[in-house]
């Protein structure tokens, strides 16, 4: 199947995706952190990404919808996962064109529901495992050692430049503006599907494996 993990900074896009990568053998195809990618290649698009990124601004539709054509035209395991793509309606407008074109459609949008309060508090505790990706919490989901990633062990662990306040603020404002809308736009084409992300992780990971077995 291929989905899309819609819903705002912090709402838990990654770790389900993560999971789903695991649990399903689905690709995740996240344009934050193939941007990241970039913002560390040293190229003139990277620097000029890093700046929007920092600041908490979205990206150009053109960047973002030329990073995802890449990744789609090579291969696709058990489906993709889009997480944190499409964020704007000329971005959800090329994605349905760019699955036609590799005769792949849409299976379900998963809007992954929360408030704006816990979100801050996500964000501020929230760090990663620089060698493998995982998604950790100071409170939520800490390392089982202190300072140790617990699935590959590197002792690499990172903050995001983009997880202070002011770019939180900036990029929920982002998210409210340009992204909320393709809320309405994917209800009315038939393929939204709501999950209360307040939950544990893996009661979300459970509400998300349900809608997926639908699909099927
Ligand atoms: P991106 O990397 O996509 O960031 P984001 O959308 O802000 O989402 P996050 O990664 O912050 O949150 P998440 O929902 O994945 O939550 P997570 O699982 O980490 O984008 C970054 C920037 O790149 C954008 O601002 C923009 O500049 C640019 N960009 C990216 N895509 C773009 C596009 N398409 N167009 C234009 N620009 C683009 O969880 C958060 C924390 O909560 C973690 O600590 C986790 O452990 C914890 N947690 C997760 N789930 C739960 C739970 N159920 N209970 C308790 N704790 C939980
Ligand atoms: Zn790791």
């Amino acid at each position: 199947a291929n989905i899309i993990l819609l819903g705002p900074p912090g709402a838990g896009k990654g770790t389900q995706a993560r999971k789903l990568v695991d649990e399903r053998g689905m690709v995740q195809l996240s344009t934050g952190d193939m941007l990241r990618e970039a913002k560390t290649s040293g190229t003139e698009m990277g620097k000029k990404v890093a700046e929007v990124m920092d600041r908490g601004e979205l990206v150009t539709d053109e960047i973002v919808i030329g990073l995802i054509e890449e990744k789609l035209s090579s291969g696709q395991g058990n489906g993709f996962i889009f997480d944190g793509f499409p964020r704007t309606l000329p971005q959800a407008d090329a994605l349905g064109r760019l699955l036609a074109k590799i005769g792949q459609k849409l299976d379900a949008v998963i809007e992954m529901r929360v408030d704006d309060e816990v979100l801050v508090h996500r964000i501020s505790g929230r760090f990663t495992c620089g060698k493998c990706g995982e998604v950790y919490h100071d409170a939520t989901k800490p390392t089982k050692v202190a300072g140790t990633c617990d699935v590959c062990g590197s002792t690499d662990l990172r903050r995001r430049a983009d997880d202070n306040e002011e770019s939180l603020r900036t990029r929920l404002m982002e998210y409210y503006k340009k992204t909320s809308p393709l809320i309405g736009y994917y209800y009315h084409a038939g393929d939204l599907f709501g999950v209360d992300g307040l939950a544990e992780i893996d009661d979300v990971a459970a509400s998300v494996a349900a809608i997926l077995d639908q699909q099927v």
